[in-house]
């Protein structure tokens, strides 16, 4: 079995562009990726090019392991309905906070 895997990996050609190793803590933090850290988080650039890729707007993405709802932000802007479900409450937490709009009126209020 572990054979198989193995040869199976070594005749997988593997496309160099999915590594976004080039990408810094900024260029992954905008919109409201950056409102927390969270473990083994994706970066917001592989979600929006899968979404790219294999999606068109309008689509509906599901997120079963949504985390802190790195697909969800990504799917909202790129204009695709989402739903996302994760067991830790505070990932859910994280992820209401990062994809419930807010008037900015109401902002401008807070802060006078
Ligand atoms: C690697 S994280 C996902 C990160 C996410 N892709 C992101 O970018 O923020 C995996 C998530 O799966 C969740 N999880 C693990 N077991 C689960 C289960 N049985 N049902 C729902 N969520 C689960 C964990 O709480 C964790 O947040």
């Amino acid at each position: 079995m572990s054979q198989t895997i193995t040869s199976l990996l070594n005749k997988t050609k593997i496309d160099p562009s999915w590594s976004f190793s080039d990408k810094t803590r900024k260029d992954t933090a905008y919109i409201t990726h950056g409102y927390h850290r969270y473990p083994a988080k994706f970066i917001p650039q592989i979600v929006s090019r899968l979404a790219e890729k294999y999606t068109r707007i309008g689509d509906f993405i599901v997120d079963p392991f949504g985390g802190c709802g790195t697909t969800l932000v990504e799917s909202k802007v790129m204009g695709r309905p989402s739903v996302g479900v994760d067991i830790n409450p505070v990932a859910v937490l994280i992820t209401k906070a990062k994809i419930t709009p807010i008037d900015p009126k109401k902002i401008e209020k807070a802060f006078n």
